[in-house]
């Protein structure tokens, strides 16, 4: 399928050497570990402790893990807290007793390299390709998909010195999991934490899933906004936020690694999804864009957005008055046509709730947001909001198809199924064209 704007990035999962890994919130099950190969590389910083929690809970997951520490590291941590806990050598340096050969045994060894705590000068290491210690040279050798949990000082992070080697890395296929923002061991506050190891467990076992949408990072919205007009009192839609739910729960048991941004709703996070709380229109496309930086390869905004906010919300409670009022209202920007107009994009889906013609307002609709799929649904006498059920027409360029009347979950799983589809087409013909074009 072409697409009209600008080809979606390829799969991931297609690239040699990429990691598949997602981002979670809740898992319940790192069941795609058992059994795994982990080669985990431990540079020397102070998050090098939490490593020895990521050991454990890789252990606790029936992965194999062996530990390789930089000379810094043993700084920070003694080798014999990851061999007690790994139950393996962990490899310091070159030589010893072991062959010279044993960057290239580990590198063939593992199934994945994480490296955690990743340094800004082992960042540096990497990008530059250098093979002089032990962890640098198994990540050169390896040919098995590398990720990286970087963790400094928040001024090293935002060097643009760090900034380039990352970027380059990213380039590269190397997965970069976090940081994560807060306070810093140094008393400063900003990005530069590692993330914790529970969630670097579960990007680890996502990598793993085979599902349809397996390795792929897909970024949901989901529920109504809040538009201020004073302190108390708020614009806001009859959205429930349960299909946007459903459609991340979904995408989630398809193996994607997926982001749901939320709108206020009373309903669960779906387990194994991370979940970002906001409350305005504002608020929500500040997060989407954040994510989209982050690495994205589906978009599906199915959060009902404020087309209008208040221009001057009042900063106290408005009082009331004899007299009628007006309340100026001003334009929302459109989140789903902003992701589909940047660069990269991801594969677009929009949802359209429509009263009248769906057919004819969902082409309509597809093609001024620039989208690759609409799915619409009849609002017509308040059908579709807030009710477990519902039905779907999907519209792509050149073809539809009906999604009869079921409940929110199966038709969530029955959408999944039509995105994973044409998701696959996109980037396939995507493949195609960077072939010919090579
Ligand atoms: N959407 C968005 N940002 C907005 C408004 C809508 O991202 N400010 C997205 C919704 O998430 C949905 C799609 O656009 O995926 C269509 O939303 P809908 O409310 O049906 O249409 P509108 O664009 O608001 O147009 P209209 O109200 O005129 O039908």
């Amino acid at each position: 399928m072409a697409s009209r704007r600008a080809p979606v990035k390829s799969a991931r999962r297609q690239r040699p050497g990429v990691f598949a890994g997602g981002a979670s919130g809740t898992l319940t099950g790192m069941e795609f570990l058992a059994q795994k190969q982990i080669v985990l590389g431990v540079s020397g910083g102070i998050a090098a402790y939490k490593s020895a929690e990521l050991v454990r809970l890789l252990k606790g997951a029936a992965a194999r893990v062996r530990v390789v520490m930089t000379p810094a590291a043993r700084e920070f941590v003694g080798a014999r807290t990851f061999q007690a806990l790994s139950g393996e050598p962990v490899w310091c340096e070159w030589g010893d007793d072991r062959t010279a050969m044993e960057h290239i045994e580990l590198a063939r060894w593992a199934d994945r390299v994480l490296v955690a705590p990743a340094t800004a000068d082992t960042l540096a290491r990497l990008a530059q390709g250098r093979a002089d210690d032990l962890l640098a040279a198994v990540c050169l050798a390896s040919e098995r998909p590398l990720a990286v949990a970087p963790a400094m000082n928040q001024a090293m992070w935002r060097n643009p010195a760090t900034v380039d080697n990352v970027g380059l890395l990213r380039r590269r296929g190397v997965e970069v999991w976090g940081p994560a923002e807060g306070e810093q061991a140094c008393g400063e506050v900003g990005p530069g934490r590692m993330l914790e190891p529970a969630e670097l467990v579960r990007r680890l076992s996502d990598s793993f899933s085979r599902g349809a949408l397996a390795g792929v990072r897909v970024l949901v919205s989901a529920g109504p906004t809040r538009e201020p007009v004073d302190p108390v009192r708020y614009l806001s839609n009859r959205s429930s936020g349960k299909m946007g739910y459903a459609v991340a729960a979904a995408a989630r048991e398809a193996g994607a690694a997926v982001t749901l941004v939320s709108g206020p709703v009373a309903l669960e996070p779906p387990p194994g999804v991370r979940v970002l709380r906001v409350e305005t229109a504002a608020a929500m496309l500040e997060a989407v864009q954040a994510q989209l930086a982050e690495g994205c390869d589906i978009y599906i905004g199915a959060a009902a957005v404020a087309d209008y906010r208040p221009a001057a919300p009042a900063a106290d409670k408005i009082k009331k008055k004899a007299e009628a009022m007006q309340l100026a209202l001003e334009p929302v920007t459109d989140i789903l046509a902003t992701v589909a107009r940047s660069e990269p994009r991801p594969f677009c889906v929009g949802f359209a709730a429509e009263t009248g013609d769906l057919m004819a307002w969902a082409q309509r609709k597809r093609m001024s947001k620039g989208v690759e799929l609409i799915a619409a649904n009849p609002v017509d006498g308040g059908r579709g909001f807030d009710h477990d059920d519902n039905e779907l027409l999907l519209v792509w360029e050149g073809g539809s198809k009906r999604l009869e009347r079921t409940s929110k979950t199966r038709l969530a799983r029955q959408l999944v199924d039509e995105i994973a589809v044409r998701y696959a087409d996109a980037t396939t013909s995507q493949g195609n064209h960077a072939e010919h074009s090579a």
